[in-house]
């Protein structure tokens, strides 16, 4: 495409919604893309295809990340990494990481298309399971890519029972134990850049187009279970029970009680439910669910997961369950790059004309383990509604467009501060 900014931008969103159904979806009616399964292999063989189209050598790393690189003018000149996650949520948006992908890509073509080489390599990345949708930790190939990585249980069974993470790597052709080679570690790595959708109101309520992130939340995800005794529901007397579910319905209620009283962006959500045996005539002997807690700072999020841990505690005591929680994601509160957010609030200003929005992410993003790496800098793009993990997620061409020219303006002035 030899357009404007306006044809790639909706190029852009055109490529995401292809990407939302068969083969790119493994669900039926909607977008379910989870790490490494057929309809992420399918993805990013498409996505591999545009990287070359757009003047990109491709590979996959060790743990299963997408890589195009276009090369800096000379062959050990050190990387910008521009990327966002491949994987989706069950029946997730479009946009919600995919976006940020095409975005990187959209930026080398328009490079490429004027031969234009930089003192630094790009390289757009697309990682495999940012959501933690397939199995029950999220971001661990951007933990792998930034060299933080601690083993992960290679025994971990994946949502659909289907797999365990060894051998869904292995049907990949890769290997557990190898997904830390795809560290960056020893690379002059200098920068990790991330468009994302808002996935929330603020830009469209503000009449913004674009916003720069200054930081993401904290963030704790537990997994709980509650073990009671399942019994007939016709039979076992009211004050004989031990109904896990009931207990699960209290600790609920004290998550939403909490959250709802703290400040400082403080939010606790119960997303998942699974009950056993779940069938209508038989109290519910066991319970699994998850607890995730996010604020702007490690204090308030620790301070709220502990009142609630506390809480469910009792209520296990008290109802004779037996608990076992398991802290499954663990990700500090992470400020992105000061110079490179005033990077970025330059090229959103130069494309929008008007001062640049800057907001703290309330949801995760790779960019929060890269920036273990490499100082980060993330842009946001307004979304309809701010309806984000929803097949209702929409984002305008002429918005991806704008985030096009803000993303190519940043990494010419990244040109200017490097040299
Ligand atoms: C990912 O979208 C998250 O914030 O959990
Ligand atoms: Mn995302
Ligand atoms: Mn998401």
């Amino acid at each position: 495409m030899h357009g404007g900014n306006d044809a790639c931008g909706a190029r852009a969103v055109a490529r995401c919604t292809e990407l939302g159904r068969a083969p790119y979806s493994q669900m039926e009616g909607g977008l379910f893309r989870p790490y490494l399964g057929p309809s992420y292999r399918a993805t990013c063989e498409r996505l591999a295809q545009w990287m070359q189209d757009a003047g990109m050598a491709t590979r996959m790393d060790a743990a299963g990340n997408l890589i195009g690189r276009y090369g800096g003018q000379s062959p050990d000149a050190p990387v910008v990494l521009i990327g966002s996650h491949i994987d989706s949520v069950r029946d997730g948006g479009f946009f919600d990481g995919m976006l940020g992908v095409v975005l990187g890509i959209e930026a080398v073509a328009h490079f490429a298309r004027q031969g234009k080489r930089f003192p630094f390599a790009l390289e757009v990345i697309g990682f495999g399971d940012e959501e933690g949708s397939r199995f029950p930790r999220g971001m661990l190939t951007s933990h792998a890519v930034a060299g933080v990585l601690e083993s992960p249980d290679p025994d971990m069974t994946d949502c659909m029972g289907t797999a365990t993470l060894a051998t869904a790597l292995r049907e990949y052709g890769l290997d557990a134990k190898r997904m830390h080679m795809a560290s960056r570690r020893d690379d002059p790595v200098v920068a990790y850049v991330e468009a994302h959708i808002e996935q929330g109101p603020v830009l469209e309520a503000e009449g913004h187009a674009l916003g720069v992130v200054s930081a993401i939340a904290a963030q704790h995800r537990y997994r709980v279970t509650l073990c009671g005794m399942a019994g007939h529901a016709g039979t076992v007397a009211m004050k004989l029970r031990r109904d896990a579910l009931a207990g699960a319905a209290e600790i609920i209620l004290a998550v939403e009680r909490v959250g709802r009283a703290g400040g400082d962006g403080l939010v606790a959500t119960v997303g998942s439910l699974e009950v056993a045996p779940g069938a209508a005539n038989v109290v519910p002997g066991h319970v699994a669910f998850t607890i995730d807690v996010r604020a702007g700072t490690n204090a308030t999020r620790d301070d709220a997961a502990r009142e609630i841990l506390h809480i469910a505690h009792q209520v296990a005591k008290r109802r004779g369950l037996g608990m076992d929680v398991v802290l499954q994601q663990d990700l500090d509160a992470t400020p992105c790059g000061p110079r490179l957010t005033d990077l970025m609030k330059h090229a959103v200003r130069a494309v929008t004309h008007t001062p640049a929005r800057l907001l703290v992410s309330g949801a995760g993003h790779d960019a929060m383990v890269m920036a273990h790496l490499a100082p980060v800098s993330m842009l946001f793009i307004r979304c309809a509604g701010g309806i984000s993990h929803n097949p209702a997620e929409s984002v305008t061409d002429a918005d991806a467009g704008l985030a096009l020219r803000a993303m190519t303006t940043f990494i010419g002035l990244f040109e200017r501060r490097f040299g």
